[in-house]
């Protein structure tokens, strides 16, 4: 296609939109996620809009046995972190489980450029749209995606853990995998409730 040409089926790109859903690790199957698969993942993630070019996103991927030491890391991260009072033993079992029922989790985070021009809040927002292009990318070939912010996979004792500075943010982890149930249906109310313009 021409770079000054337009022809993109736009229902298709409504439908995948829409279609796009947050399926966890628990309806999962076995399926192993193909390498090819995960790197056009990460690469359209990183097709990303980024204020500054900054590219704030990193991305750490997480597959096979290396999985066990990831949910090690995050379950002992969460202990430290929570008291007798704030420690809930379903929170950490499903840690655990999440990472071990997921083929592949990958961990986001973001890295401040180290000038700082542009302001975090927009760095942030940047990761969020790489987010998205990953799970809409997953949706496309059939997996299902669930961004977790758990208190663990956000902290700090994690950023740390991943080799990043006091000034970069641990974002959670985005697990991918073939679901093995219906494909959930989502909803949505009118765009009214939501947006206004003046003619
Ligand atoms: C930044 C962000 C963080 C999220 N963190 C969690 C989370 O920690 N736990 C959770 O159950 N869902 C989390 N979600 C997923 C939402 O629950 C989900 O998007 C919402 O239920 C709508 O469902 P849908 O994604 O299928 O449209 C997160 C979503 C976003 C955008």
């Amino acid at each position: 296609m021409a770079n000054n040409e337009y022809s993109f089926d736009t229902d298709m790109v409504s439908r995948l939109i829409r279609k796009r859903r947050t399926i966890k690790p628990c309806a999962y199957d076995d399926r192993p996620v193909p390498k090819a698969v995960i790197e056009k993942i990460i690469e359209n993630a990183h097709w990303a809009p980024t204020h500054g070019q900054t590219f704030p996103w990193r991305f750490f991927i997480c597959c096979g046995d290396a999985r066990n030491e990831l949910a090690n890391t995050l379950c002992d991260i969460y202990r430290m972190i929570t008291t007798e009072d704030t420690f809930k033993e379903k929170k950490f079992t499903g840690i655990r489980q999440n990472v071990l029922a997921s083929p592949v989790t990958i961990s986001i985070a973001m890295k401040r450029d180290e000038t700082e021009k542009i302001q975090e809040i927009d760095e942030v927002m940047a990761v969020g749209c790489a987010v998205q292009n990953m799970h809409l990318t997953a949706t496309a070939y059939g997996l299902g995606g669930f961004w977790s912010t758990h208190s663990a996979a956000t902290s700090k004792r994690y950023c740390d853990h991943l080799g990043l500075s006091p000034s970069d943010k641990a974002l959670g982890l985005f697990f991918i995998g073939y679901p093995r149930k219906l494909w959930p249906i989502g909803k949505r109310g009118p765009i009214t409730e939501v947006a206004c313009w003046e003619d």
